[in-house]
């Protein structure tokens, strides 16, 4: 297992880099892709884990997939109904995007279809999506989760539909904002009689509605409602281009890098700021981070922006409501800006986090003790209590989570002495340059096999 030794920082961060493809926006250019009829000329894409999960899923159902050059990608779309029936199982691997937004693609599918994963994504929630795809008639079952009875987990078994009968309307409200459940209800929407209707307590990413509507699909967006109604729609979407933006959720780590060592100043380049994205940005100015988003116009839909990072004094906030799905994957780096704040960060309304990767909430929070930072976990959040100087050298475990590993990685940046990060291999799922960047600007970082 990989094991990132992380020396404090001897002198500032310096320098301006890409980050990564946006990992969500890779996933639904692919399956969209793969549901078009023609080609899709993808670019920029980064080839992290969770992203080749998805694509290989779909080569398992007869879409082919070329790599004409670095970064680029032509799926041979196949149509709305052309996927077939894998021959063995679709390895989803710790891509909880990939098992979600795939159940809603195959809900109305004449075949079955197993959806695998590893011991994490083995671990977490799936009734979420199958509730919903089930209450329009799809066929969508799992294994039982070991300690609650209305709950299953993957392997998931989907279809086949029976002959003759065809998903139903289906009229949505989701008790939690997730982009991965409405997606999955969107996109079983495109196959099914009558209209989708999904809404959610507050909005989440809205990549997929955006592509959706740029494909010519009978979508409506109003709030945190979404409207599909495919009646009369000749259920074709042509192939497209798209540039993938760089993942504001990777450059999330570089920004606040860039505010624990002193004297840094960091450039991430073509960033995505889609608003249903950029909550971290908004907590971060109001903790008085150094900061600046210079907007750079849009690539394919959606707007893109160079940000420009510095350290700067920072004070505690609260972290809740709105703000929070906007953030959900950043909350743990969030926890390291609290973490040299002055003062005590209170984060709320984030009890999503548990059915991360990790349990976010929890592993965070033996995370930051373990650099001798003061906090209280809570059902929905953590308390996290500032400190100044040089936090204690730590080693810590990631948990197989990627945003875990990268965290504490960014956290050792201000140790003491070297820490340990273990079990950092996951970071590829998402990020596989983020310790040659790291390096780049200046750190030391050592990686044990
Ligand atoms: C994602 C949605 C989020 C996020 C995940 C990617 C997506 O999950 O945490 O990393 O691409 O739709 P939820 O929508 O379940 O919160």
């Amino acid at each position: 297992m990989t094991t990132l030794v992380v020396h404090p920082a001897t002198g500032p961060l310096v320098g301006s880099v890409p980050v990564p493809s946006d990992k969500s926006i890779g996933h639904r250019a692919l399956l969209l892709g793969a549901l078009c009829d023609g080609d899709t000329h993808i670019t920029g894409f980064s080839h992290g884990e969770d992203n080749v999960s998805t694509a290989n899923a779909l080569r398992a159902m007869g879409v082919a997939i070329e790599e004409p050059g670095p970064g680029e990608l032509v799926v041979h779309g196949v149509g709305l109904a052309g996927l077939k029936g894998p021959a063995g199982d679709l390895d989803c691997g710790n891509s909880g995007t990939t098992m979600r937004l795939l159940c809603g693609v195959l809900a109305a599918a004449r075949f079955r279809a197993t959806l695998v994963g590893d011991e994490t994504l083995s671990r977490r929630p799936m009734m979420r999506v199958a509730g919903p795809l089930r209450l329009r008639g799809a066929v969508i079952d799992g294994r039982r989760h070991a300690t609650r009875a209305d709950e299953i987990v993957a392997p998931l078994v989907v279809g086949p539909l029976p002959e003759g009968r065809d998903l139903g309307p289906l009229e949505y409200v989701s008790p939690v904002s997730s982009a991965q459940v409405k997606s999955a209800v969107l996109l079983s929407g495109l196959l099914a009689h009558g209209a989708t209707r999904f809404r959610e307590p507050t909005v989440s990413r809205d990549h997929t509605e955006r592509m959706l509507e740029a494909l010519g699909c009978p979508i409506r967006t109003v709030g945190p409602l979404v409207e599909l109604d495919p009646t009369g729609w000749d259920h074709r979407m042509p192939g497209f281009t798209i540039a993938i933006p760089g993942d504001l959720s990777a450059a999330a780590f570089l920004v606040v890098a860039a505010q624990l060592v002193e004297g840094s100043r960091v450039t991430a380049r073509g960033v995505g700021v889609n608003p249903t994205r950029t909550g971290l940005l908004e907590i971060a100015r109001d903790m008085g981070a150094g900061l600046t988003v210079e907007p750079q116009g849009e690539r394919s839909g959606e707007p893109v922006a160079e940000l420009h990072a510095w350290s700067a004094p920072m004070r505690a906030v609260i972290i809740g409501g709105e703000t929070v799905p906007r953030a959900i994957d950043e909350i743990p780096i969030a926890c390291a800006l609290a973490a040299r704040a002055h003062g005590t960060t209170r984060i709320r309304d984030a009890g999503e986090l548990r059915h991360k990767e990790s349990d976010r909430i929890a592993t965070m929070a033996t995370v930051l003790r373990a650099f001798g930072v003061k906090c209280e976990e809570k059902p929905d959040g953590l308390d996290v209590e500032g400190r100044e100087g040089a936090l204690q050298a730590a080693d810590v475990d990631s948990r197989g989570d990627h945003r875990i590993a990268m965290t504490a990685a960014v956290l050792a940046l201000v140790g003491r002495g070297p820490s340990r990060v273990r079990d950092a291999g996951c970071i590829a799922t998402s990020y596989p340059k983020f310790v040659a960047t790291l390096r780049g600007l200046g750190a030391r970082v050592d990686v044990e096999a």
